[in-house]
């Protein structure tokens, strides 16, 4: 199949980008998105051209270093998948395709397709971790944790941290990413101790950040490769007001 791609070219982050238009021949149907942008680099860069930036490591849907806008939706059109796992034939042979970055002011573009998303990597370090001593290796039944929780926390600890979430909210706001991450530590016995500090660090983080405030579209949970709950965010806003009035 061929494609025609209308790709986001921006050399640096000071420069102004633009969109640059190229034709994918010979395309699978069974590759990857990915793999179909790296034949595309081939050629460019056998014609000694600046091949397209974008991230990748797992390519399997778990890392989360990908990410970018297919035809204005997060990781393109299939539901709880990333961007490393949809296929071509999703595509009718003659698309015309656009690429471009997520678009975030917390995420500077980096180059073409890549963004700086450190300051997801901040907000877990402000936050996002348990600081109390648990000791060597307990065997699997000496916390004994109800089913519902120990899903509930297995459920929001399966965010890859892609950025999806910023990417499809109006607001730019980060609230799936910091609910998910508060969630999985709170819900379980080792993270209570410091669930109250937690919340509230982690929150006021991301405002810091340049993040925007969640204003309950559901964007986020319908473009999730990893169908993180809405219900997280609530959940974290319950704990945040508490923590806030009274718990820290
Ligand atoms: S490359 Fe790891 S999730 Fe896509």
């Amino acid at each position: 199949m061929t494609v025609r791609l209308r790709v986001w070219r921006q050399p640096g982050p000071t420069v102004p980008g633009h969109f640059a238009e190229y034709v994918a021949k010979d395309v699978s149907p069974h590759m990857s998105f990915l793999e179909m942008l790296d034949q595309v680099n081939e050629g460019l860069i056998r014609r000694g051209e600046d091949p397209i930036a974008f991230d990748s490591d797992c390519r399997e849907g778990i890392c989360g270093s990908c990410g970018f806008l297919v035809n204005g939706l997060p990781h393109g059109p299939d539901r709880a998948t990333t961007v490393c796992q949809l296929h071509m034939r999703r595509f009718r042979d003659g698309a015309t395709i656009t690429i471009e970055p997520w678009r975030a002011r917390a995420f500077p573009v980096v180059k073409d397709l890549v963004v700086d998303r450190g300051a997801f990597d901040r907000i877990i370090q402000a936050g996002g971790y348990v600081s109390v001593n648990v000791g060597a290796a307990a065997d699997a039944q000496a916390i004994p944790v109800p089913k519902p929780i120990a899903e509930g926390a297995m459920d929001a600890a399966q965010c890859i941290g892609c950025g999806a979430c910023v990417a499809a909210c109006k607001n730019a706001a980060a609230a799936l990413f910091v609910a998910a991450k508060i969630t999985h530590l709170n819900l379980l016995p080792q993270g209570q101790p410091e669930q109250n500090r937690r919340v509230v660090a982690m929150v006021d983080h991301a405002d810091t950040e340049g993040f925007g405030s969640c204003s309950n579209e559901g964007e986020c949970e319908a473009v999730c490769p990893k169908e993180i709950k809405l219900s997280t965010i609530a959940r974290m806003n319950r704990q945040y007001a508490w923590a806030s009035l009274f718990g820290r």
